[in-house]
């Protein structure tokens, strides 16, 4: 409940921000895709990469990439996120339950495993790269053959 107050506030206050600024008709992030730079492979992989996001991802990092302040971090210019590709493939793939800082705001939450197989890991992280204003570049496969796909834990009982 505190932390549901908070949030309000804090969309408040961005709010109040950006009107005050002009016209505040500044997008927070631009729909520009960079694909058009990309290996022809990668490319190939996008629109499962978009299909998965669209599926599975969006829920919480939300359409805009921009998650939500302090519970799901962002992945649009997410300083994290592109400091260590392999890094967010292994995420993706294993979940994480750590506490991180992801542009300045720190994030404790679990995420579980959202993919079942690398590939599919792989293709929804080019997507991301490559999404949301972020011109991230890309991750292969064989960049991420190091990375083991952990044994998935029963569901927990609710
Ligand atoms: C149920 C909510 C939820 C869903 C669904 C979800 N995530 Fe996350 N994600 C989180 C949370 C919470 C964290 C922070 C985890 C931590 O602190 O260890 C996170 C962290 C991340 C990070 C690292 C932090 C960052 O912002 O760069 C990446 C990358 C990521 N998620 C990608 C994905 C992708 C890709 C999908 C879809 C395949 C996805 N997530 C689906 C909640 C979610």
């Amino acid at each position: 409940m505190k932390r549901f107050a908070i949030l309000l506030l804090l969309v408040f206050a961005s709010g109040l921000i950006l009107s005050s600024c002009g016209s505040g008709s500044q997008p927070a992030t631009e729909e520009k895709s960079a694909a058009g730079a990309l290996p022809a492979d990668i490319q190939a992989m996008m629109p499962k990469g978009e299909q998965i996001y669209k599926t599975k991802c969006v829920v919480c990092h939300q359409t805009t990439g921009l998650g939500v302040e302090n519970v799901f971090p962002p992945l649009a210019s997410s300083d994290y996120l592109l400091a260590d590709k392999t890094r967010a493939v292994a995420q993706t793939l294993n979940g994480s339950k750590i506490e991180m800082i992801v542009n300045g705001k720190k994030y404790t939450q679990e995420m579980l495993p959202q993919v079942d197989t690398k590939e599919d890991a792989v293709a929804v992280i080019n997507y991301v790269l490559n999404n949301f204003g972020n011109n991230g570049g890309f991750v292969t496969l064989d960049e991420v053959k190091s990375v083991e796909v952990k044994p998935r834990t029963a569901a927990p009982a609710k």
